[in-house]
């Protein structure tokens, strides 16, 4: 295989190896995707300020997420269907972020349960957080992420409706899922995925299987999925899960800065400033551009972490310069997975890790608890 330089290089071989619903699942986002193009965009109208002459001998990527030890200012963000990207891609994605030392989070709509990367995993990882119109069965997740003793609950906000992604309908992965005859096709042309995936220990959502009447099959449980998202979804439904969760308890989704200033009030530990990967509300501003409003608006009450077109260590700089405490990758996690499991969660870590401290460097920054806006070009 050709030098892998870049998440872009994982990227590509994902796209060679997976089959082209799966892959797209993960590259694309909802409508028009103007929020996902602006999520880029905008991370790469940033400038960064060389400096030079600073002895920078010196440097660390080492901090803390939510309390946490971590070698570096990023986490492994909650991805659906991981576990079709690769065989067991959660316990991979997990055991990856583990020797990397990093956080982990697991998605309610992963393929391997909480059980089973509990069970894999030798560390805590995160548990995100879908409240579904079924409370009981948040509860019992709630109870079930306790037992595993995940060590923070990420509660994900702005999904209480699904944004349309043209490409998962045209794909044929819907609900319930088409099996095309383009879709057999393209399978038929990846064997090795197919052999390796249907191998592993789940095919369907490991987390909702025994809930659901007939949630074997993939295609019952994506009915009752699409059924389960709740527009009633308020303030008051946080407050509720604080209630049960007495751990770490992150918020994911928040982008604007009145949701950030009521988030700052209701006991969550940290924020995740995100558009959901533009995978949802398009139209909403990037990322990037909502980061400093949020840490404005939390003012010092919260932890603030970003998602949202992360794919280098560059971008990790600019989102700690302008307030992150650290990053979440999805797309990069997805890439790396389906193109090397565990290794390419891990070729795609090092490759973030080594572009991240050859910024600072380049910038005069010894340690990324000193990054702030002095390493942007005009701020
Ligand atoms: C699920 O969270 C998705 O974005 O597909």
């Amino acid at each position: 295989m050709a030098e892998v330089c870049s998440i872009a290089d994982l990227r590509d071989s994902a796209r060679r190896r997976i089959p082209r619903a799966i892959f797209e699942y993960a590259d694309h986002g909802s409508y028009n995707e103007a929020t996902l193009r602006a999520n880029r965009a905008d991370l790469d109208a940033i400038g960064l300020r060389q400096r030079v002459l600073i002895d920078v001998s010196d440097r660390t990527l080492a901090t803390t997420l939510v309390g946490e030890a971590a070698t570096m200012p990023v986490a492994i963000a909650p991805t659906g269907l991981t576990g079709l990207f690769h065989r067991d891609g959660e316990i991979e994605g997990a055991l990856a972020a583990e020797e990397f030392g990093i956080p982990f989070c697991l998605s309610t709509m992963s393929i391997c349960s909480i059980e089973d990367v509990r069970a894999a995993a030798s560390k805590p990882f995160w548990f995100q957080l879908y409240v579904m119109r079924d409370r009981g069965f948040a509860a019992s997740l709630i109870e079930r992420a306790k037992a595993a003793e995940c060590s923070a609950l990420v509660l994900t906000l702005d999904l209480q409706i699904q944004g349309q992604r043209h490409r998962d309908l045209k794909n044929g992965l819907t609900v319930p899922p088409k099996l095309t005859l383009a879709n057999a096709l393209d399978i038929a042309r990846r064997p090795g995925w197919a052999l390796s995936v249907l191998r592993g220990k789940r095919r369907t959502f490991g987390n909702l299987a025994e809930r659901v009447p007939g949630g074997d099959s993939l295609t019952t449980l994506s009915q009752w999925i699409a059924g389960q998202f709740d527009p009633s979804l308020s303030w008051k439904d946080v407050d509720w899960v604080r209630s049960l969760w007495p751990g770490k308890l992150i918020l994911k989704g928040v982008l604007d800065e009145e949701d950030a200033k009521i988030a700052a009030s209701c006991g969550a530990d940290a924020v995740v400033v995100s558009n959901h990967g533009g995978r949802q509300l398009d139209g909403a501003r990037s990322s990037i551009s909502a980061l400093p409003r949020v840490v404005d608006a939390a003012g010092g009450r919260l932890e603030i972490l970003f998602d949202g077109g992360v794919l280098s260590g560059q971008d990790v700089l600019k989102a700690l310069a302008l307030g992150a405490k650290g990053c979440l990758i999805g797309k990069a996690f997805l890439y790396g997975l389906a193109a090397g499991g565990r290794g390419g969660v891990l070729q795609a870590l090092d490759i973030i890790r080594r572009e991240l401290d050859v910024s600072m460097a380049l910038t005069g920054t010894r340690s990324v608890q000193d990054v702030d806006n002095r390493v942007i070009a005009h701020p």
